[in-house]
């Protein structure tokens, strides 16, 4: 990890170590990938107040997440496939946050199961709910997490059917990766990455596997997605899922006010205002645009989380001076697994750390809770 000083020094580190197909698959957008860059631009374009001659010497990054303590106000987000970064991937991201005091998250569609993670790590995950056309396999999902004591599930509502990403189609993503010549010459050129994979747990999905038949070995994953989400997927179903999770419920996917005010009556402990990392509705706007439209509309009734497009500590702290209680990085830790493993996570946390510290000491912000709008340049 030497020379790395920043999130892209970890993606180009990852492109160098993770097969074609595996890190495409992280760093695409759906379609012309309009709003995954977008994501990125608005952040940029938003400007902050440098303040100067204030006692900046004493700074607190500590905050809360759904009531938790956290370190500063950042999760890991659910990503799929993590395992296809780097072997036992979701096992090492999990402990990397652990270890930083913060949120991780996993996805359904995780390598390593729910059991493994809970296993291997000593403190609580947060888990993240696709819900599939068989409500009995939801249900057992939400049972399995229960009974794994996840700290609180998260419902995406943004993925009933998936937007097309093009690399994912033209390199046949597949898990576990189609063996061809292609493939095999790729995987010759990456072997600290075919190592970890041969080593891990699993080459495949770890909470499907035995309890959806086929699921062992995925040719088409876009296909699959499709055959099995739920398109009908409606509010209902969330009250549903409210009534049989006994814990913390957060709404991941909301990104329009009319949807912020219906989510906010559902009695969820959070909403995340996303747009899925610019990997579904190609054309929507950027979280980042939309947040102060939520934030005014229904702020005070529910916490708002807020993802897509952080690459920085600067990010973190734009996002919570629009508004936002907390944030979550999906590529930005990605990069650091398939760079170097749970050092390369922990690196990616640490960068962004160091990143909204020094941000808040050059605006002049001491906590966490004094970041506002009044930090923003007019
Ligand atoms: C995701 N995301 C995602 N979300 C989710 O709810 N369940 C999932 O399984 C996945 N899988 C997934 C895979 C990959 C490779 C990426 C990059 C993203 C979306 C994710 O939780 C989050 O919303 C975005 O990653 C945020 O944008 P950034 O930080 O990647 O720009």
């Amino acid at each position: 990890m030497k020379n790395v000083t920043c999130i892209e020094d970890l993606r180009q580190l990852a492109q160098r170590r993770v097969p074609r197909a595996f890190f495409d698959y992280c760093d695409s957008g759906s379609y012309a990938e309009e709003t995954l860059n977008a994501n990125r631009r608005d952040f940029q374009a938003i400007k902050l107040r440098q303040r100067v001659a204030i006692d900046v010497s004493e700074r607190d990054l500590g905050s809360t997440m759904v009531g938790a303590p956290v370190s500063m106000p950042l999760a890991l987000a659910p990503t799929g496939l993590t395992g296809m970064q780097h072997g036992d991937g979701e096992i090492l991201a999990a402990r990397a946050a652990a270890e930083a005091g913060i949120p991780f998250c996993l996805s359904t569609m995780s390598i390593c199961s729910i059991e493994d993670v809970a296993a291997a790590t000593d403190k609580p995950f947060w888990f993240q709910l696709y819900v599939m056309r068989d409500r009995g396999f939801a249900k057992s999902l939400i049972d399995r997490a229960a009974a794994a004591k996840c700290s609180a599930l998260v419902l995406t509502l943004d993925l009933q059917i998936q937007g097309q990403r093009h690399k994912d189609v033209k390199n046949g993503l597949s898990v576990p990766p189609r063996i061809t010549l292609d493939t095999i010459l790729d995987i010759a050129t990456k072997p600290t990455w075919a190592l970890s994979v041969a080593r891990g747990k699993r080459k495949t999905f770890g909470n499907l596997a035995g309890h959806i038949p086929g699921s062992e070995n995925l040719k088409n994953i876009a296909q699959w997605v499709n055959g099995q989400f739920d398109p009908t997927l409606n509010w209902k179903d969330v009250e549903w899922i409210r009534s049989v999770w006994p814990g913390k419920l957060i709404l991941k996917g909301i990104l329009d006010v009319e949807d912020a005010h219906i989510a906010a009556k559902m009695g969820a402990e959070a909403i995340i205002v996303s747009n899925h990392g610019g990997r579904q509705l190609d054309g929507a706007p950027s979280s980042i645009s939309v947040l102060p439209k939520i934030v005014e509309a229904i702020g005070d009734q529910t916490e708002l989380l807020l993802d897509g497009g952080i690459r920085s500590g600067q990010d973190v702290f734009r996002a919570l001076a629009l508004g936002a209680k907390g944030c979550l990085i999906g590529r930005a830790f990605l990069y650091g697994l398939g760079a170097g493993g749970q050092p390369g996570v922990a690196k990616a946390i640490e960068i962004i750390r160091k990143e909204l510290d020094i941000t808040m000491a050059l605006t002049g912000t001491k906590r966490i809770a004094d970041i506002d709008h009044r930090v923003i340049a007019a």
